[in-house]
């Protein structure tokens, strides 16, 4: 009896009294221990907190994290860094190993050799919000981020801990225009639903990001573009979730973000389970928003692979981006893989370059990008 009360107060604690039903206070601790009970979960955006946590407390079958990474210039290098308050039994990149439930999942690309990866344990989390910014502390794992209430700025900090002996250094990010929801700007009562189950939220859609961190006793140097979203999922209701619940809400996915030239795109394109096609695209030209779309106007497709991808054809090493821009001109752009950041299967993270061509022009930059394939 008490540990239910002691569990229904700190639900309570994490609501705003007298606010939005769906809105959080502004300090939320978790803890590893996983809550018995329904979570609050959040998919209609408040006035401010863009960035906050969207799941309070976390259970077995919910999942919230918050994603970071930058990429190099001549798309070699990229580092990504993804804080969970989240669950082991859902979104692993370790299919085969158990996670504590608060992790900061590292991966990184130094240039040469394989993809570097690995999670970092934290005995506790807390998350702050101010305005539409937040500050995290990964407790344990001596990995924070700390971000300005108007999101022109995050600041990652890594330092050793006996929980991470592996990275160390600051990741730092400035933006280049405004972030958005999937089909409107940072406002309350935006819908946050990418698929069903599935929120999105892109605080960061293009920064300029400055990495300087030794990783695994290697230095990781380079200034380049950078980016952070965060997303989340209720997998319990997903229907015929199991191990692996993130992948049953969809059949396919390509994501991803680059830069040529003065312009900043980020793109999706996914199949839904009933194999319905989702897209979305934003662009900005030096740092205005001139491509938006959660409808149509924009396609990603393999380049000398089957579409849709299945868990039996081969990876695709390039990728084309064709979006129709606010004022009807097209952006054409084509992605080709400079190295792998992680490929586990049914998920697979790439970094390169991006050419794009807008009205005749033709400029060259770096991109990241990502695959989800679950059908057979
Ligand atoms: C949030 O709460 C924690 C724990 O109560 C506290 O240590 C931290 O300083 C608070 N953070 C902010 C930014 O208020
Ligand atoms: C977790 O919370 C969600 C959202 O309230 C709920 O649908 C689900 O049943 C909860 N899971 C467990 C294991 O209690
Ligand atoms: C899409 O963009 C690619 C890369 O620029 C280009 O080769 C292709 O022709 C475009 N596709 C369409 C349908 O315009």
């Amino acid at each position: 009896m008490k540990g239910l009360l002691l569990e229904l107060s700190s639900v309570l604690h994490g609501l705003v009294a007298g606010g939005l039903s769906q809105c959080y206070a502004d300090n939320l601790s978790f803890s590893p221990v996983l809550y018995t009970g329904p979570s609050q979960v959040q998919f209609t955006s408040c006035a401010s907190q863009a960035d906050g946590p969207r799941v309070f407390p976390i259970n077995a079958t919910t999942f919230d994290w918050w994603y970071f990474d930058a990429v190099s210039d001549d798309g070699t290098q990229a580092l990504t860094v993804i804080f969970f308050t989240s669950s082991y039994i859902g979104f692993s990149f370790d299919l085969l190993n158990a996670v504590d439930p608060l992790n900061v999942y590292v991966f990184a690309n130094t240039g040469s050799g394989p993809g570097i990866s690995f999670p970092i344990a934290a005995t506790s989390v807390t998350v702050a919000t101010n305005g539409n910014g937040a500050t995290g502390d990964w407790k344990g794992s001596g990995i924070s981020f700390q971000g300005a209430p108007d999101l022109s700025t995050y600041t990652v900090t890594f330092q050793k801990t006996a929980l991470n002996l592996g990275i160390e250094g600051t990741f730092k990010l400035k933006t280049r225009g405004p972030g958005h929801y999937v089909c409107g700007p940072l406002e309350g009562g935006q819908p946050e639903e990418v698929l069903p189950h599935i929120g999105w939220v892109n605080v960061m859609p293009a920064a300029d990001a400055q990495v300087d961190i030794k990783i695994l006793g290697k230095s990781l140097k380079f200034s380049g573009n950078g980016y952070h979203d965060k997303r989340l999922t209720n997998a319990v209701a997903i229907q015929n979730w199991g191990d692996v619940p993130f992948t049953s809400a969809l059949h396919s996915w390509y994501w991803g973000h680059g830069t040529f030239g003065d312009y900043n795109i980020v793109f999706f394109d996914m199949l839904d389970p009933s194999n319905k096609e989702k897209v979305g695209g934003y662009v900005l030209k030096d740092g205005k928003v001139v491509g938006s779309t959660c409808t149509s106007g924009l396609q990603v497709r393999p380049v000398g692979t089957t579409y849709p991808p299945t868990l039996l054809t081969a990876n695709p090493t390039q990728l084309t981006i064709n979006m129709t821009l606010n004022d009807g001109s097209i952006l054409d752009a084509i992605v080709t893989e400079r190295a792998t950041q992680i490929d586990i299967g049914l998920y697979t993270r790439w970094i390169g370059s991006i050419e794009g061509t807008v009205n005749g022009v033709t400029a060259q930059g770096s991109a990241l990008w990502e695959q989800f394939k679950v059908q057979a």
